[in-house]
């Protein structure tokens, strides 16, 4: 088991080294090398995250691997190729730009691989494997470690390249969830090395939705957590592609919204304040997502200030909260 996994891991550094080196140096990577150009990702970028190119060819992994003398069976465990039902081994990233992805400690461990032409799924990711447990990893958590430590912070976004993206207009404490499934095992990792954690997903529903998923699994414990919210239809990416760097330097350290500022925004969006009515179904559905906080200090500070804000007695805004027992998990 441990030969296995061992193995595992030195075909995944010498896969990432493949595909990285074709991406910069070959012919057959300048596709993806002017794709990620066009990206505006600078060469450093790509090279501390050590983006590859898996060449648009169905045997180029598997004849890699099988050349260097790897077992194709482990391989395909491994999710570095595929078999077909005639036990035909076949790549799995062939013609993607490739992501590595690397545990804490910056082992290679699974790969994320975005289409650059119209071919479907728009990305294919490392499936559960012996190495590679989903909802333990944070793409860009070795390269943002050291500075998340120092800062004590981090920023917490959907995709890999918003982390590139992020890191190269100069907040190197970030890292994406893969996808939008933040977990309890991402929250208790972060928590053991920040005291800030700043969500910036996408400015969209589903983005805004994860980002309240993610606020719940962190609210237990004791963390600074704000949002940073972008303009409808932008990612982190879109964001600074269009603004810059320093615009987006503005944003990080000015515009970040407490989760209190955030849950206010979002519930009060298309409802007119001046009218009595709506003003009291807010205040009510302000309360539900406040008595759902898994923290009863933080709880109170909420309710403070929401009765504040709207100069009601906080007896008042407590007795029609809805009921605080203990949540399901
Ligand atoms: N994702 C995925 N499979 C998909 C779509 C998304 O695994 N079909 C994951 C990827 O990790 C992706 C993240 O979810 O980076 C966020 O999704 P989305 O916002 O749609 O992608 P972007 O990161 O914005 O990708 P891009 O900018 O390259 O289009
Ligand atoms: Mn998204
Ligand atoms: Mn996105
Ligand atoms: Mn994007
Ligand atoms: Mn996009």
């Amino acid at each position: 088991d441990q030969v296995i996994r061992k193995q595992m891991r030195d075909a995944h550094r010498v896969v990432a080294d493949l595909y990285h080196e074709v991406l910069m140096k070959t012919e057959a990577g300048e596709v993806g090398l002017t794709y990620l150009q066009a990206r505006g990702l600078e060469e450093s970028t790509i090279g501390q995250y050590k983006i590859g190119y898996a060449p648009d060819h169905r045997r180029f992994t598997v004849e890699s691997l099988e050349r260097r003398g790897f077992d194709l069976e482990v391989m395909v465990e491994a999710g570095l190729i595929s078999k077909s039902r005639a036990g035909e081994y076949f790549d799995r990233f062939e013609g993607r730009v490739v992501f590595p992805i690397a545990d804490r400690d910056g082992t290679i461990v699974g790969f994320s691989g975005r289409a650059i032409d119209e071919r479907q799924p728009k990305y294919v990711n490392t499936a559960d494997t012996p190495l590679f447990n989903k909802s333990e990893l944070l793409f860009g958590f070795s390269q943002a470690r050291a500075t998340m430590r120092k800062q004590k912070r981090v920023v917490l976004v959907e995709g890999n390249v918003d982390v590139l993206q992020v890191a190269q207009a100069g907040t190197k404490e970030v890292v994406a969830s893969l996808g939008t499934a933040f977990s309890t095992q991402h929250a208790r990792a972060l928590a053991r090395m920040v005291e800030e954690v700043i969500i910036c997903y996408d400015g969209d529903t589903a983005g805004q939705e994860a980002t309240m998923k993610v606020v719940r699994l962190l609210e237990g414990y004791p963390l600074d957590v704000q949002v940073l919210m972008l303009p409808e239809k932008t990612d982190p990416d879109d964001y600074i592609r269009t603004n810059g760097a320093e615009q987006w330097q503005r944003l990080v350290e000015s515009e970040r919204l407490s989760v209190l500022d955030f849950m206010n925004r979002t519930l009060r969006r298309g409802k007119n304040m001046s009218r009595e009515g709506e003003r009291i179904r807010f205040i009510e559905s302000m309360l539900v997502e406040i008595s759902k906080t898994d923290n009863s200090i933080r709880r109170d500070l909420y309710v403070k200030k929401l009765a504040d804000e709207f100069e009601i007695p906080v007896e008042t805004l407590l007795s029609r909260m809805p009921s605080t027992g203990p949540k399901e998990v």
